[in-house]
């Protein structure tokens, strides 16, 4: 009898032969698993197609509330960005599919997942760590690290097997997409110095095609969770395409990075971020007027920490879990609204209140209504610079050339 696999399913090339491939290599029994958070794919006809292949059952998974929820808004209220540019969007997707992956398994008596990534990229790590986390037991095939074929061997292996060719692998580049993003490699982009053509873009206008007026929105926070648009209570999946539709709209969230991936390569990567380029920014407004200098330094240093963590598929750990515990106790104070511009590319933060704010008109004015006693500042000066004086009078201080 014929032992079960769960694949993971995007319904492209590489995973539609994938389920051709697994049965004749390792007579396996193959289910297929389609989560759905966010791409803007026709689910029915993938789950269709797995069938027509061979699939013996093929399920379409709705996560996008899971992955807003449990993913994407935790990384919001870190502030998360990989090396300072990359929002994470596909990072944050793959555990999600590894738990979905490993759920599945163990309700439909699979002894075996599997996945279409190949072994160069950051995806393969995210996936078979994240399942070993949940699920030491599960077995995981990835038939592109294995199968060793170029595009054109793919290409022709589906032909061979009937596996219909997607019109969009004429397309020559990899793309991937959810709810808080879109990274798109390959093809041309592959140059680091040639500008990404107008193809690789379809979430944001161009800033020749911007509109001429810009447009304003205000954010509702509250514990860091964006939950309103202008005073209209939004659940997290609705927010997230709303500003998704209007920044892409004025052009914004598109980000070309040349990044370091775990296993050692520079890849030149273009990601189409808009919602997580206004929320992000938007969070931190708020974060600015709630949180005190220290606080916000050393989150900081989480941030970057719990980033790299997501990148390197190490979601499932007790390290995450414990950042995870600080920053949701960061957040206590970040309630509030941000007002934010959008226009030609750029999204200004242009307003910032909060119940909890830190700034202190009275403290800060310099006119009438001033509280600040400036008297204190020659005493509080002398012993700042107590150790200044001090080195100087024995090192003494070198100004410029
Ligand atoms: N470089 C990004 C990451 O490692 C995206 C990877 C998937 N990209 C793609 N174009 N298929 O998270």
């Amino acid at each position: 009898m014929s032992d079960k696999a769960v694949l993971a399913y995007s319904g492209g090339l590489d995973t539609s032969v994938a389920i051709k491939w697994l049965k004749e290599r390792y007579n396996l029994k193959v289910i297929t698993l389609t989560a759905d958070i966010g791409g803007d794919s026709n689910l029915e006809a993938i789950r269709q197609k797995a069938l027509d292949i061979g699939a013996i059952k093929a399920l379409v998974v709705d996560a996008k509330e899971t992955f807003i929820k449990s993913f994407v808004f935790p990384a919001l209220q870190t502030d998360a960005l990989y090396e300072g540019q990359y929002p994470l969007a596909t990072a944050l997707g793959r555990p999600l599919i590894a738990q979905l992956l490993v759920a599945t398994a163990k309700k439909e008596g699979a002894t075996i997942v599997a996945h279409g990534c190949t072994g160069k990229g950051n995806d393969q790590v995210r996936f078979d760590v994240s399942i070993a986390a949940l699920a030491p037991e599960l077995k995981v095939i990835a038939p592109a690290r294995e199968w060793n074929m170029t595009r054109e061997q793919t290409i022709a292996y589906a032909q061979e097997h009937n596996i219909p060719v997607p019109a969009t692998t004429a397309s020559p580049y990899s793309v991937d997409e959810n709810l808080w993003g879109r990274s798109i490699e390959c093809g041309a982009l592959e140059d680091p110095w040639s500008e990404p053509p107008k193809d690789v873009f379809a979430w944001t206008k161009s800033l020749e095609e911007t509109p001429g007026q810009p447009s304003y929105v205000e954010i509702g926070f509250e514990k860091g969770i964006p939950l309103s648009l202008d005073d209209e209570k939004l659940d997290g999946v609705t927010l997230v395409q709303r500003i998704h539709e209007l920044a892409g709209e004025h052009g914004i969230g598109r980000i070309d990075h040349v990044e370091n991936r775990l296993v050692g390569i520079k890849s030149r990567e273009v990601y189409e971020a808009p919602a997580a380029t206004v929320l992000l920014k938007a969070h931190q407004a708020l974060e600015d007027l709630v949180l005190t200098k220290e606080q916000l330094r050393f989150k900081a240093k989480v941030a970057s920490e719990y980033a790299d963590l997501i990148y390197n598929g190490l979601w499932f750990t007790g390290l995450r879990q414990d950042l995870a515990a600080y920053v949701e106790s960061s957040q206590r104070y970040v309630t509030g609204i941000v007002k934010v511009k959008l226009y030609k590319g750029n999204c200004q933060i242009v307003g910032r209140k909060s119940p909890y704010s830190l700034y202190n008109f009275s403290l800060a004015t310099y006119d009438k209504g001033d509280v600040f006693d400036q008297s204190a500042s020659p005493g509080f000066i002398h012993i700042w610079g107590l150790p200044v004086r001090t080195q100087a009078r024995v090192q003494p201080a070198k100004p410029p050339e």
